[in-house]
């Protein structure tokens, strides 16, 4: 059982101690959340994302109502309809069990059934292969390939875009 809620405040003290080092924290977030991040970091980009109109942060619980799980809708793009998902992750302990698939088929639920989005896009970094494997099996398909778009010391991190169209998700998410 996996349940999706708003992110709140109090989320933060769980969702901070789930980034061990300055590598994961970019390989998840790309470093568009202060590092570490702290509940006045979410904050702020909750803050941000609300400017966005359409963006939102999402916590996913457990069946004992413990976070298990992160995501943020970071904005509708309504000229085509696309809504872009980031900052996904899964608490370390819980990973490999199918939580971080299952989050990403709700959060894709919720942009096509009330956002009412025609596609879902999200980026992930070449080094990401949990990432790359899970978003795969929720049904996104690679759509184009960025050799350059992040140093990380002297590591250089492309990035593939990936997407997943509603007509595609219909064979992906069972809801
Ligand atoms: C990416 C992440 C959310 C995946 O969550 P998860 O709960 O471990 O993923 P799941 O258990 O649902 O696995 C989904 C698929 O990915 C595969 N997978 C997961 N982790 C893997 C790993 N480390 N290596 C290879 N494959 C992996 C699983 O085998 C599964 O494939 P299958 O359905 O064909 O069996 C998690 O690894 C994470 O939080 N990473 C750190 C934050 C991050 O980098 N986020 C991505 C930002 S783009």
């Amino acid at each position: 059982m996996l349940r999706v809620r708003p992110y709140r405040s109090s989320d933060a003290a769980a969702i901070q101690t789930w980034i061990r080092d300055e590598r994961e924290h970019a390989l998840w977030c790309a470093n568009l959340i202060d590092y570490p991040p702290s509940v006045d970091a979410l904050d702020r980009k909750r803050m941000a994302l609300d400017a966005e109109g359409y963006g939102t942060m999402f916590t996913a619980l457990n069946a004992a109502d413990i976070p298990v799980g992160f995501f943020a809708v970071m904005r509708l793009e309504t000229r085509i309809n696309n809504a872009h998902l980031g900052f996904i992750i899964v608490d370390p302990a819980m990973r490999g069990k199918g939580i971080g698939r299952r989050m990403v088929q709700l959060a894709a639920g919720y942009c096509f059934h009330l956002l009412g989005a025609d596609s879902i896009t999200l980026k992930v970094y070449d080094q990401n292969e949990a990432a790359r494997k899970c978003y795969k099996a929720a049904g996104f398909v690679d759509v184009a390939h960025n050799d350059k778009s992040l140093m990380f010391g002297k590591e250089k991190w492309g990035t593939w875009d990936m997407i997943i169209t509603r007509k595609r998700s219909k064979r992906f998410l069972s809801l």
